[in-house]
């Protein structure tokens, strides 16, 4: 089978290293990819938005299964522009259509499904400019503190959350008025602050059926001990030890079936991934925000620990199979610490030479932002390498992924050093 990856971090990068070791796999490709998966399939060198390029690609390469990898070309609606090529009708895809894809791509479209099917979230209420008034009187009695989103995909930068009545005011008004995230902001959703512990879990789809797989828990600030400003994400972990059998029932029973049944109740075709990002309050789900794709870092600790031949159930998926299978985890833990630029998420330099890879042992060194080049592996992003290490025990997993995270060079190189440290007093 060909099969074409779309996208470039190490989420790719798990997933074409999660695939090539699938008898199954005969030809595979990454677009554009990087140095990491230059290293186990070919990178074609397009853009994931240019729908024509990726057309064309398919058709070259023969391609039979193509996964998207990255919210964007979803959102813009990517896989109904390859279903609308008659000569593309065999093509098996995992993605949503735009339809779909607008769990993520609207934040006011996700929060109106939800309550539409009655799946618990923060409560909440929209506003356009138009309302602003009304917005900015609404807030005046609002509880503190206040969180605030854009309504469109504003890569992870969309979410404010104000410790004071004056700061929501000023930030509603900067969105609305200002355009402070462009049309993305054209809506703000307004909600109640959720007080709880955080996790993601992830539903993998064919539209009728479903998978839950490895639940995961991310770290998305800077700094240690969750501080500095938001990233795409510093490190991830999984499985995630206060997400207990009762509590992960519950998510099944609250939040996954009554979503997919939403899906099919409102007619949209749903085959993919489905990220769904939790707070966990007095042991109660509620849904923070809905991802139409896999998670980047968590990818690189969810792949790590499915056991399945992952071509297998990524055509199960397109083929609308997944209830002949079933999945099978790793009862290890996985713990993936990540490398970034110095500077990063501010104004970062590229084009580092990467040293001391060769030396890792026990480890996979996913690549997110690395370009192979005369023969050296260089940074080319803020996030540089997710390193996952896997152990029998929380507290093994998280020395083994640090021990190489700090053996990998590069000029300016950051990482987290409490990766997985705050679940270390809920492991046995
Ligand atoms: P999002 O872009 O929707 O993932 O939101 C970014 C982050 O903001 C989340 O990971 C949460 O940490 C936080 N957040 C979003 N919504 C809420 C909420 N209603 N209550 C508390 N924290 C929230
Ligand atoms: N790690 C968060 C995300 O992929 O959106």
């Amino acid at each position: 089978m060909n099969i074409l990856i779309l996208g470039s971090g190490g989420r790719e990068h798990a997933f074409a290293w999660k695939l090539a070791q699938s008898p199954l796999c005969d030809n595979l490709f990454v677009a554009p990819g990087n140095a990491g998966t230059t290293q186990i399939a070919t990178n074609i060198p397009i853009s994931y938005n240019d729908f024509l390029a990726v057309a064309n690609t398919v058709r070259d390469k023969k391609i039979d299964l193509l996964i998207v990898g990255p919210e964007e070309p979803l959102v813009k609606g990517i896989v109904d522009f390859l279903r609308q090529q008659p000569d593309l009708a065999d093509l098996r895809i995992v993605g949503p259509d735009a339809e779909g894809a607008q769990l993520e791509g609207s934040k006011d479209f996700s929060k109106q499904f939800m309550l539409r099917h009655g799946i618990p979230t923060a409560a909440s209420k929209s506003f356009t400019a138009e309302t602003l008034q009304e917005g900015l009187a609404y807030l005046e009695s609002h509880s503190l503190p206040i969180v605030l989103k854009a309504d469109g995909l504003a890569a992870g930068k969309g979410v404010i959350i104000a410790e004071s009545v004056v700061e929501a005011q000023t930030t509603l008004s900067d969105m609305l008025d200002g355009q402070k995230f462009g049309v993305a902001g054209s809506k703000v959703v307004v909600e109640q602050f959720l007080r709880g512990i955080e996790l993601s879990v992830f539903v993998l789809t064919d539209g009728e059926n479903y998978k839950i797989l490895p639940e995961a828990k991310d770290y998305k600030r800077i700094g240690e001990a969750d501080t500095g400003p938001n990233t795409g994400g510093m490190g991830a972990v999984s499985p995630v030890v206060f997400a207990n059998q009762t509590f992960l029932k519950k998510v099944e029973d609250k939040v996954v079936k009554p979503t997919l049944l939403g899906l099919q109740q409102e007619n949209i075709r749903y085959q993919g991934f489905i990220f769904v990002g939790l707070m966990k309050v007095n042991g109660e789900p509620f849904v923070i925000e809905y991802n139409a794709r896999m998670g980047d870092p968590e990818t690189e600790v969810v792949l790590p620990r499915i056991q399945n031949d992952f071509v297998q159930l990524m055509t199960a998926t397109a083929d609308g199979e997944l209830d002949k299978l079933s999945v099978q985890v790793s009862p290890q833990t996985a713990v993936t610490t990540v490398l970034v630029s110095g500077g990063y998420p501010g104004d970062y330099q590229t084009g580092k030479t990467i040293t001391e890879l060769e030396r890792l042992e026990d480890v996979t060194a996913f690549h997110a932002g690395t370009l192979a080049k005369n023969g050296q592996v260089v940074t080319n992003g803020g996030r540089v390498l997710a390193i996952t290490a896997q152990a029998n025990s929380l507290e093994n997993a998280v020395r083994k992924s640090q021990e190489a995270a700090r053996m990998v060079q590069f000029d300016g190189k950051q990482y987290r050093k409490d990766i997985g440290l705050d679940l270390l007093r809920y492991a046995d």
